[in-house]
């Protein structure tokens, strides 16, 4: 491997080069990042007619002794569903409850994650036309994890409660229950459980957010895949109804993914995500398309509105109409937010180009320094439409990701560049997230660095599977309520992490008969030690070791410098290794130190492996 270091032949690598693209799949937000413990809170989850689906929520007792069913009789406009739940038995009489008494419970997204001396905010809305005396209580498989009743005589118009409940056990898969054994009719709406310790307060959950941000991402698009489009354009996202008090927003169910979501993590959370990981916010909005119906150009002007409504909720001031809805949520600030997507995988589509042209010219004349990300394909022919950026997906097996490091060697200078939205190993090469997939996808990463000049950003997908509802494999980060480990695919990117803003050096691998080697050379800066680093980092995607010889020109380099210098391999015996909750560390980076640092030196490379040597400089 030849380095050139000289200033002549370096590039600046982007800032946003590398980073995250969260889409509200495979239970990501809602049972997933957001700490949200009730699933389908207000339960609005069957729509907004009688009876909604209450799933999953499952009442305690028989037919005897309660009756639950739904209304549209709750307080809060936008989501009119109410639970009614009429008690037939009593504490007393002839029909007495059975212990415990009688109510309902929420499972949460597949069992609630209750810990030990950890407090949990309760939030519900009740009604009643007597008096009440109901038990909320968090419940494990074994044992009652923590108890509060709320006991009131004059609740005959909604009334909020809220309650803080102190758990003194552990339970994974406990559940909410709310029961009573007095006989009466009450109504429930908007209840809420998060615990108190979320990121910042922000509603994320720690240890999945912590997961995120030891990515480093440079930017962060959201919320959509296919999340945005819909398979109809009635169950896109539609901002407006995601943001505003979390009890009033209505909903929605995702018909691409198949799940409801409560809309907890909304457009401003979203942007407080992006401003939590010091990561640039994309937003990916719908343009008036979905998988199976779109709107005509001529009828986009409501959409066009709807989407600069959006930005000045981002970026208006207080006083401004949405600008004073993101301060009533307690960011007067306005958000940073310079890149959009128009719209997700819908250049083929009959209206996209039409309907991109009102976006982009409604949103270039209110704000010019807004970059503007379409979805058509321009790295082999120019576009017939202005564009900023363009969109560029790539799912496929081990060999084409792996050999499309040089997808980007020819593609234009001078036009747009490409922001490669989605990229991963997808079917039997991957599994649930294997050694092979990792190592393709890096050799890809390492083709997208050497062409930095034509690519300005880069994130694999999807980034979050819950573990329950895997609808989409493989996936970065696996988790259930309680554990999480990041695939061989989440490690492999935490070699491109200091990346981003550092300078690329221009390096050639020869000989490299197979082909079968790729490989990169940066220098970076570490803020930690304050130290300057080399670090080469190549992928061996062949079956044999090999001894690389290195040979580094135009820098200093001695024996001195092997001390502070590392070597980290990601590598298995077995290429088709995955990780899991039993074996999370399975495949992970490995650090080693370095004993001879040299301008020319020689390192082994593993069989299937991915390394990457740091030298102080
Ligand atoms: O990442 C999963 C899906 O793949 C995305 O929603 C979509 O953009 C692509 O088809």
């Amino acid at each position: 491997l030849f380095v050139n270091a000289s200033k002549a032949s370096t590039k600046h690598i982007p800032e946003t080069l590398f980073g995250i693209f969260f889409e509200e799949i495979n239970h990501a937000g809602a049972g997933g990042l957001w700490a949200e413990l009730v699933s389908n809170r207000g339960f609005e989850a069957g729509g907004p007619n009688t009876p909604s689906n209450i799933d999953p929520w499952l009442v305690i007792g028989d037919e005897s002794s309660v009756i639950v069913s739904t209304e549209r009789s709750s307080c809060f406009e936008r989501n009119k569903i109410a639970l009614q739940m009429e008690v037939l038995c009593d504490h007393e009489g002839t029909n007495i409850c059975p212990d415990g008494g009688v109510g309902i419970y929420n499972p949460g997204f597949w069992g609630m994650n209750i810990e030990q001396g950890k407090t949990y905010k309760l939030v519900l809305y009740v009604r009643s036309l007597g008096s009440i005396n109901v038990s909320v209580s968090l419940v494990g498989s074994k044992q009652m994890l923590a108890t509060a009743n709320i006991v009131a005589d004059n609740v005959s118009n909604w009334t909020k409660t809220e309650i803080e409940l102190k758990a003194k056990g552990t339970d994974a898969k406990s559940r909410l229950q709310l029961t009573t054994s007095k006989k009466g009719v009450i109504w429930f709406d908007q209840v809420s459980l998060m615990p108190t310790d979320t990121y910042k307060g922000h509603g994320f959950r720690n240890d999945l957010f912590e997961m995120v941000k030891a990515l480093k991402p440079g930017f962060i698009r959201f919320p959509g895949g296919c999340f945005v489009e819909g398979e109809w354009l009635r169950n896109a996202f539609r901002w407006k109804e995601t943001i505003g008090p979390w009890e009033e927003r209505p909903g929605h169910f995702g018909d691409v993914w198949h799940y409801w979501t409560d809309d907890g993590l909304g457009h401003f959370e979203f942007f407080l995500l992006a401003e939590d990981l010091g990561a640039v916010p994309i937003w990916v909005f719908n343009n008036g398309v979905s998988h199976n119906d779109q709107v005509d150009t001529t009828g986009i002007a409501p959409f066009v509105q709807e989407i600069m409504d959006g930005l000045e909720f981002a970026r208006g001031d207080s006083n401004s109409k949405w600008g004073s809805i993101r301060a009533a949520m307690g960011h007067p600030e306005p958000f940073d937010l310079k890149y959009v997507a128009v719209g997700n995988e819908d250049c083929g589509k009959k209206n996209y180009r039409g309907n991109y042209l009102k976006f982009y010219s409604a949103i270039k004349q209110a704000y010019p320094d807004i970059k503007i990300i379409s979805n058509c394909d321009a790295s082999s022919q120019p576009l017939d439409h202005p564009a900023d950026f363009y969109d560029y997906h790539i799912y496929s097996n081990a060999n084409n990701v792996f050999t499309s490091a040089s997808k980007f060697d020819r593609a234009s200078r001078t036009g747009p560049k490409a922001f490669v939205s989605e990229y991963a190993v997808t079917g039997d090469d991957a599994g649930k997230g294997s050694l092979l997939a990792a190592l393709a996808e890096a050799g890809f990463l390492i083709g997208l660095e050497k062409n930095c000049d034509a690519v300005e950003m880069a994130s694999y997908a999807p980034l979050f599977v819950n573990t329950n509802d895997r609808t989409w494999s493989p996936d970065a980060i696996v988790f259930d309520s309680s554990q999480f480990y990041g695939t061989p695919s989440y490690w492999m990117q935490h070699f491109f992490r200091e990346s981003n803003g550092a300078t690329l050096l221009k390096s050639s691998l020869q000989p490299n008969p197979s082909n079968s080697l790729i490989a990169s050379a940066i220098t970076w800066k570490n803020t930690q030690d304050n130290n300057l680093y080399l670090r080469i980092k190549v992928v061996n995607f062949g079956s044999n070791s090999v001894t690389l010889q290195i040979s580094i020109d135009g820098l200093e380099m001695n024996s001195l410098q092997a001390i502070g210098s590392t070597k980290t391999e990601l590598t298995s015996s077995n290429l088709m290794s995955e990780n899991s909750f039993e074996v999370p560390n399975k495949v992970v980076p490995v650090k080693s130190l370095v004993d001879d640092v040299g301008e020319d030196m020689d390192i082994v490379l593993s069989p299937h492996s991915f390394t990457s040597l740091d030298l102080l400089i």
